[in-house]
């Protein structure tokens, strides 16, 4: 009796050793395991990327100017113009809305542009404090504006308006070239307000 419980107390502590580790291994296991699968599901996509990649913009920081951030701002002055004659005053609340999207964009093009995109200054530029600086007082102004679209603040816009166009011309009295890398400009579009 003695010697079988001697016996079996080794053993049954082995067969608790032996559980242990094979729960530590089929839980080890079962994440890269995961991994793997998902990653061969969604195959190029996730093979291509690499955890330690920055992350890129699929155009130029020239494109996101003219295409968004151009765009973006356009309606914003407006507000603050209308009042001296040119621009647009929101008066509906369907007007507010859309003027508060453009808010929005603005507070998320600033940080969009810390990125590089395909341009071939695009590395250098974000690479530079001062351009970040700059960046991140777009997304600032952004916010301020969106403030004033959510109190519906019209008198507002003219201050921001001016806090926002000496982000603009500070960054491009810092960095914008005479001829924009890729040769894009500002391009009046259908229901430009201001010009
Ligand atoms: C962080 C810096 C930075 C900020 C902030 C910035 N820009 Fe730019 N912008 C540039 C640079 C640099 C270029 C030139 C890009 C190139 O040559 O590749 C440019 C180019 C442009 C262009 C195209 C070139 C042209 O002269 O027509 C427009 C339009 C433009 N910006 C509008 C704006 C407006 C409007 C704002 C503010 C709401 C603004 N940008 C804020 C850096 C900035």
């Amino acid at each position: 009796m003695s010697e079988t419980r001697r016996y079996d107390q080794p053993r049954l502590v082995t067969i608790a050793i032996l559980a242990l580790m094979l729960a530590a291994c089929s839980k080890q296991a079962s994440p890269p395991d995961q991994a793997t699968v998902s990653a061969s599901a969604s195959s190029v996509a996730a093979s291509s990327v690499s955890a330690a990649a920055p992350m890129t913009l699929p155009i130029s920081i020239n494109a996101v100017m003219v295409g968004a951030i151009d765009h973006a701002s356009d309606p914003l002055f407006g507000v603050g113009n209308a009042m001296f004659g040119s621009g647009k005053l929101p008066k509906t609340d369907a007007d507010w809305r859309e003027v508060q999207f453009h808010a929005y964009q603005m507070v998320i093009l600033g940080k969009i542009i810390q990125m590089p995109g395909t341009g071939p200054r695009d590395v250098e530029w974000t690479s530079k404090p001062e351009w970040k600086a700059f960046a991140d007082s777009l997304s600032t102004v952004g916010m301020d504006i969106l403030a004033l679209t959510e109190k519906k603040d019209a008198v507002g816009f003219q201050a921001a308006g001016n806090k926002l166009i000496d982000v603009c011309e500070g960054c491009h009295l810092a960095f914008k070239p005479d001829i924009p890398t890729m040769k894009l400009r500002h391009q009046t579009y259908q229901g430009e307000s201001t010009k």
